[in-house]
């Protein structure tokens, strides 16, 4: 789809579709003013008539709107507008966008992104609603030979702001949106392949494509060179399949500084998760093709890094292979010897994540990194404890969680600061070896990560558990791109502390006067 930033006048534009916003008790958006006036209180009467009350998310799609220019007009409940805020801009546009998909208009004008949230700007505005966009027309069709429900996707989205002097902005959001939409197009492609196509190997080569393609540095790692790292943890889970492992390092040198301290992202990449010897129950387990979305979400975030080219030092890195079992699978009772040296006890081969991500995490060191974050769908319990809604987050440093709680914030990808206190690793004791891939059932998600956390005390770290948040079950089952953008706005927050940008993006450069107030916050 093509997108396009402008301003002018709703009633004035030639196209096939118009999109305005009306609040709850018939309270016009200025656009949908302008239409109104322009036709003599059409609008005004479709919504006095009652077939449109303006809740958040309804939508209206309105034929032969006198005086308009346009085919149609698209009206979409915002809701009350007090309470409009940036949650109920994000949910009008995807209704907005769901109504137009379900029309033949294949042009539209969309007048959502001229309404004002505190605290954001024109730039933001522009930029969610590209995220958002792209987002809604998803598909992932490419096994499906007959495509009896293709939607139609509209060719043409123009964007409108309110002034000429907004269009630099908007055209830096819309830049910016293009970008953060493509890295989760790209994690949601890698996370909807099926195991059998999306191997360790493949996923390998399409990150190195990806990387190299943007101008950036790649360097994949054989199963030889990852036994010559010492990677005992990693390479025990991996040899249990017959697909072998690789390791993905990324690199972006985007600071003016090539020697600036790197953020390095971590991701799982277990391409499919049968649970190895302690093999998984069958029913949903094809579910478990998404045990990579970590690794996809890391190199989607990155991709869209590199695309805005981030004044940053940004390295990737991936461990990848699948966890099956077999003859030369991982026992309940191995121990295995990590790259730390740190020896492991592995009571359940199903814990398998942790086992591939402590070697990255101490590979992570020879970058001498600014700030490490992994990403990882690495426990059941952390769905138990959040549910699909938002994602894990621990960590070494309470500045560093509070970081990515606001980026997650900024964005609407939201992420819960869980406690990671030293006597979670009390249930990590092993009588054998210096510790226990398991912590038994309470607190599985956290001793998870207190897992991880005694292979990063090197640097300051967090760990974004996202096995609730990175895929959807059942009738709309697929890759969600989460947590793409709250790492791209965890990345840029780092860019403009290390440029001296202290305006935080995203919120207003100026007072605007017409701001829908709300007192609350
Ligand atoms: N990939 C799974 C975690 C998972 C399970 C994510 C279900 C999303 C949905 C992970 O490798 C795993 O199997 N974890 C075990 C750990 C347990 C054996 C301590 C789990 O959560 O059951
Ligand atoms: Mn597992
Ligand atoms: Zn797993």
């Amino acid at each position: 789809m093509e997108f396009n930033i402008k301003s002018g006048s709703p009633e004035k534009q030639r196209v096939a579709c118009v999109i305005v916003g009306v609040y709850e008790s018939r309270k016009l958006t200025l656009a949908a003013d302008l239409l109104d006036r322009v036709s003599n209180g059409f609008i005004g009467d479709v919504l006095r008539r009652g077939d449109m009350e303006g809740k958040l998310g309804s939508t209206l799609m309105l034929h032969a709107v006198p005086h308009a220019l346009c085919d149609r007009v698209l009206l979409v409940g915002l809701g009350k507008e007090r309470e409009f805020r940036a949650k109920e801009y994000r949910e009008a546009v995807r209704a907005s966008i769901k109504a137009l998909t379900q029309t033949s208009a294949n042009e539209a004008v969309s007048y959502l992104t001229e309404l004002t949230i505190k605290k954001h700007d024109v730039e933001w505005m522009i930029e969610q609603a590209t995220v958002v966009t792209l987002d809604a027309l998803y598909r992932f069709d490419r096994f499906k030979t007959r495509n009896d429900e293709a939607v139609r996707e509209p060719k043409k989205m123009t964007l409108a702001v309110q002034r000429r002097s907004d269009l630099n902005d908007g055209e830096k959001g819309l830049a910016r949106g293009l970008a953060i939409a493509e890295g989760m197009r790209f994690a949601k492609d890698l996370a909807n392949l099926p195991g059998n196509v999306c191997t360790p190997v493949y996923l390998a080569d399409t990150a190195r494509d990806m990387a190299l393609s943007l101008g950036a540095e790649a360097e994949i790692l054989d199963e030889a060179a990852i036994a010559e790292l010492g990677m005992g943890s990693f390479l025990s889970v991996a040899k249990g399949s017959v697909q072998p492992p690789r390791l993905i390092v990324l690199k972006h040198y985007g600071a003016k500084d090539k020697a600036d301290k790197p953020v390095v992202l971590v991701g799982k990449g277990i391409t499919f998760d049968s649970g190895g010897i302690s093999l998984k129950p069958g029913e949903g387990m094809d579910e478990m093709k998404y045990d990579m979305c970590g690794a996809a979400t890391v190199l989607g975030a990155f991709r869209a890094a590199v695309q805005m080219a981030l004044p940053i030092n940004l390295i990737a890195i991936v461990p990848t292979c699948e966890n099956m079992p077999s003859g030369n699978a991982n026992k309940p009772g191995d121990i295995v010897t990590s790259m730390s040296g740190q020896t492991i006890e592995i009571l359940n081969t199903d814990a398998e994540g942790r086992l591939i991500l402590c070697d990255a995490l101490t590979y992570a060191e020879r970058f001498a990194p600014a700030t490490v974050v992994d990403v990882a769908t690495l426990t059941g319990a952390c769905v138990i404890a959040l549910g699909h809604v938002t994602t894990g987050l621990f960590a070494n440093q309470d500045s560093l969680a509070r970081e990515l709680s606001a980026a997650g914030e900024e964005v609407g990808d939201r992420a819960w600061h869980m406690p990671l206190f030293d006597e979670y690793q009390e249930q990590l004791k092993s009588p054998f070896a210096d510790v226990a891939n398991i912590g038994g059932r309470p607190a599985g998600s956290i001793t998870a990560a207190a897992f991880l956390s005694r292979f990063a005390k090197a640097y300051d770290w967090a760990h974004l558990d996202i096995a609730g948040t990175a895929w959807k079950s059942g009738k709309d089952k697929g890759a969600t791109g989460r947590p793409v953008p709250l790492l791209v706005q965890f990345l840029q927050d780092r860019a403009d502390i290390a440029t001296g940008n202290v305006v935080r993006r995203g919120r207003p450069r100026r007072e605007t006067s017409d701001a829908i107030d709300d007192d609350a916050d």
